[in-house]
């Protein structure tokens, strides 16, 4: 049982509460609690002017909680700004050599593929890898022809944002770490909406940002690595990531040891208030409890999955619980639904083949229904257009 009743949750999210938000996977609405969390930050900023030594204490403090969400120790985690900036580290950290090869799925997101794109001209080979139409959702089967011994990265989506797809990334690194190479996971549409043990996976390095399932504003990251490792080199260096700086920060000619924590990865200030946000984000969250979230997305796409099923409309992801994610992108192609159903007051996105409709903890049941009222009376405008 929750500490938090999911039922009465909409109240902490205005917007959701106000019209039909169906966008987590765009970006989840601000809510009361994480709006205090900054607040209380921009008033001692304020006030004080800023107790800094205190919000710096509240960093690792924060740190540490994230840590534990992800399955990880805090050592093995980075604040970063979002996304990119974490698969930009391990494409830019891991050593390879010219001729080596990274793994990509078709149809990966951008900053997925831009990542390691970018690294061609250095003389790494990007093998796409085709999405198979019937399975739809990738596991070591799906890997595994492409792969071989010059093979140094499979990158990918732990849950992909154009399907809702949720691809096998545990079993994916274990074939990984067969072939000796690694894996590298973009994990932006599953942090604090499914559950997500980063060690657990596998992987080399996890990265992602805070602006949907972690309920944060644009502008702050994360990035695991194991801390054993050590597998990623940092490109960048500054004090925080400098593992023996002298003790009057007066810097000589000497060597500059790296820290052997994932704080190598860090440069300059860090963004504050967002990792003050991020701290009662986590407290909302893990009152809640992020089995139950993830249970609660899967039951309200059960629900959807059955008035499409009656509405004869289909979904270009999967529809097995267990391959799905919050995410279900409706096959609606065109940009007739798109502008019939922002006319309609709802917040979606339309994306590639169809249009995406994304849960979060704040959605409820009535929602999917007052969703499926909607659709069934488009379809009754096409079909009363064609007659
Ligand atoms: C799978 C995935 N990766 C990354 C991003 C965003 O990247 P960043 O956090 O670097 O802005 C998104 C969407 O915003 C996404 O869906």
């Amino acid at each position: 049982m929750s500490a938090i009743d999911i039922a009465n949750l909409r109240t902490l999210f205005p917007a959701a509460a106000e019209g039909l938000y169906l966008d987590a996977a765009h970006q989840t609405p601000l809510s009361l609690p994480v709006r205090a969390g900054l607040d209380a930050f921009y008033d001692q900023a304020l006030n004080t002017a800023g107790p800094k030594k205190r919000w710096l204490a509240r960093v690792e403090e924060v740190r540490g909680r994230l840590a534990a969400f992800l399955g990880a120790g805090p050592h093995e985690i980075a604040f970063t700004k979002n996304t990119s900036e974490g698969l930009n580290i391990a494409a830019h950290g891991l050593r390879w050599e010219p001729g080596d090869n990274v793994l990509l799925l078709e149809g990966e997101h951008p900053n997925v593929a831009y990542a390691w794109l970018n690294r061609r001209p250095q003389g790494l080979e990007v093998r796409m890898v085709p999405q198979d139409r019937a399975k739809k959702w990738a596991d070591a089967d799906t890997f595994a022809p492409y792969l071989d011994a010059r093979t140094r990265v499979i990158a990918l989506s732990h849950v992909m944002f154009h399907s809702g797809q949720r691809n096998d990334v545990a079993g994916i690194s274990q074939l990984a770490r067969r072939h000796g190479s690694e894996v590298v996971v973009d994990a932006m549409q599953a942090v604090g909406i499914l559950e997500v043990n980063a060690r657990a996976l596998g992987v080399s390095a996890l990265a992602s940002g805070c602006h949907k399932g972690l309920l944060v504003p644009q502008g702050l990251g994360l990035l695991y690595t194991p801390y054993e490792t050590e597998m990623l080199r940092p490109t960048y260096m500054a004090l925080a990531g400098v593992a023996n700086p002298d003790e009057h920060i007066v810097v000589g000619a000497g060597n500059v040891e790296p820290r052997t924590d994932a704080q190598r990865f860090e440069i300059g200030n860090f963004n504050l208030p967002a990792i003050h946000a991020l701290g009662a984000a986590l407290d909302l969250i893990e009152g809640v409890g992020v089995s139950d979230i993830e249970r609660h997305v899967l039951d309200l796409g059960d629900q959807l999955i059955a008035h499409l099923d009656a509405l004869g409309i289909g979904l270009t992801g999967p529809v097995e619980r267990e391959h799905r994610s919050h995410i279900h992108v409706l096959d609606l192609p065109g940009p007739w639904w798109a502008d019939f159903l922002a006319a309609e007051g709802l917040r979606v996105s339309p994306v590639r083949e169809g249009i995406r409709v994304s849960f979060g903890l704040y959605n409820n049941a009535d929602d999917v229904d007052r969703l499926a009222d909607v659709l069934r009376r488009g379809l009754r405008k096409i079909a009363h257009r064609a007659a």
